[in-house]
């Protein structure tokens, strides 16, 4: 059987709407051959079955369409060491202390947006969907917001040039952590700037951990100082979590805060309906994650020689469960195809965005908090926000949504 269809063709990036209708309609176990055969299943029901079968659909060989494995933690693990991963980022943060940096990250955005409002025009991406959720990661993690700004590229560059994003940057990340820790280099190749950086960092709170100094409560001092089933993290998977959480905490948020934006300048009377009723701005940030599901799809992976809706699955083949067609799915969703800021929001909470099942996104109240922030101080800070010119697409095909969006605004002068 030949490919149904070429995941990484450029007439997939941009509207991925009709490739998904599509695929859903003619092939939801969609085969692909390149660089071996995988498969894609792009219906809500069988998206949601693999995601909630993870003895038999495994996350071991990670979430990337590499088979060499992920970067060791979290969405590269299953139960039982994805249960102790899980317990280690609790100790970071929860859903209640993410939700509590609002009022911090309302300060950051009000700031930012004072840096650019009097220009009237620019790359919306630029000016604010790229910089808020580094800063936001960065002091997470106890990082230096400046330096993580200047990392942004290079983050990029790995999630464009191969799909393996997020779980490939965090094992190269971990592979020169252990080669600099070793004394050999070999292994260190991209992200060595980073990793030397993170574990100059973890080196500073080690030191002010022996020396009984009181520590800044961000995630790097959860992560060196957490000791759960007797044991504490060693250097190499303190730099694979920070790693991970680096990559899956910024470039998602971005394209999530682009994303809505733009959808909302394409359909002037729902803006015009967030504009006039503030108690939208949650249900449209949900509505933006369903609609332009900001990460395509993941990978799971065969534990044993299957069947899945008919087709015969050797072990070890990778299925891409489509987060963002089983968000589109004429079974789960009334007119799919329509952007609406006034569906159910607690019906919308059921969107595969941050995916679902034991992996479900840790930083999920995070993101939602950015975005209803940024929804709010957009429409209140820059008056008659409008486009300019058409949105470049960005070209990872892991994620989707727009990489320039090109605005103009009215600036205060002319109020
Ligand atoms: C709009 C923004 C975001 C999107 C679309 C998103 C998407 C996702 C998805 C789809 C998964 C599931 C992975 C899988 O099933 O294999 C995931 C997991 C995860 N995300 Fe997010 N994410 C976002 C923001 C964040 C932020 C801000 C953080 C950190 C503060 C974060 C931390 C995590 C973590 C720790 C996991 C791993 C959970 C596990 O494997 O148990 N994410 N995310």
């Amino acid at each position: 059987m030949a490919s149904d269809f070429d995941f990484f063709a450029p007439e997939f990036q941009g509207d991925v709407h009709p490739h998904f209708a599509r695929m859903r309609e003619e092939c939801p176990m969609a085969k692909a051959e390149e660089p071996f055969d995988w498969y894609a299943v792009t219906r809500e029901k069988d998206v949601r079955a693999l995601l909630h079968d993870w003895k038999n659909w495994t996350s071991e060989l990670g979430p990337g369409l590499s088979r060499e494995g992920g970067g060791g933690v979290l969405v590269s693990v299953d139960p039982p060491e994805h249960t102790f991963d899980r317990r280690i980022v609790n100790r970071a943060f929860t859903p209640a202390s993410l939700l509590a940096m609002e009022p911090e990250i309302t300060v950051l955005i009000d700031e930012i947006i004072d840096g650019f409002v009097e220009k009237g025009e620019g790359d919306f991406m630029q000016l604010l969907a790229v910089p808020v959720p580094l800063i936001v990661i960065a002091w997470l993690l106890g990082l230096d917001p400046d330096l993580v700004q200047q990392m942004r590229p290079r983050a990029d560059g790995v999630i464009s040039a191969d799909a393996l994003a997020q779980e490939e940057m965090a094992r190269q990340m971990r592979a020169a952590a252990e080669a600099e820790g070793g004394g050999d280099r070999s292994g260190a190749t991209r992200g060595q700037e980073e990793v030397r950086y993170f574990l100059g960092k973890i080196a500073e709170r080690r030191a002010m951990h022996a020396a009984g100094e009181e520590m800044p409560p961000d995630t790097l001092t959860a992560l060196v100082t957490t000791e759960l089933n007797g044991r504490t993290l060693r250097d190499d998977e303190i730099v694979g979590f920070m790693g991970f959480l680096f990559i899956a905490g910024s470039a998602t948020t971005t394209q999530l805060i682009g994303n809505m934006i733009y959808r909302l300048l394409q359909n002037p009377d729902q803006l015009e309906l967030v504009r006039n009723n503030p108690d939208l701005y949650e249900t449209c940030v949900e509505e933006s994650l369903r609609y332009d599901a900001p990460v395509n799809g993941l990978f799971r992976t065969a534990v044993e020689d299957t069947e899945f809706l008919g087709v015969e699955v050797p072990k070890d083949t990778k299925v891409l469960c489509m987060f963002g067609s089983a968000n589109l799915d004429p079974e789960m969703w009334e007119e799919p195809e329509t952007f609406d800021v006034t569906r159910d929001y607690e019906q919308l909470k059921l969107h595969y965005a941050f995916g679902q099942g034991i992996h479900y996104c840790m930083g999920a109240p995070l993101a939602r908090v950015e975005a209803k922030v940024a929804l709010k101080l957009v429409l209140e800070r820059m008056p008659n926000l409008r486009l300019t010119g058409e949105p470049e697409e960005i070209t990872a095909p892991v994620l989707h949504g727009v990489e320039t969006l090109p605005v103009a605004w009215d600036p205060p002068a002319s109020n």
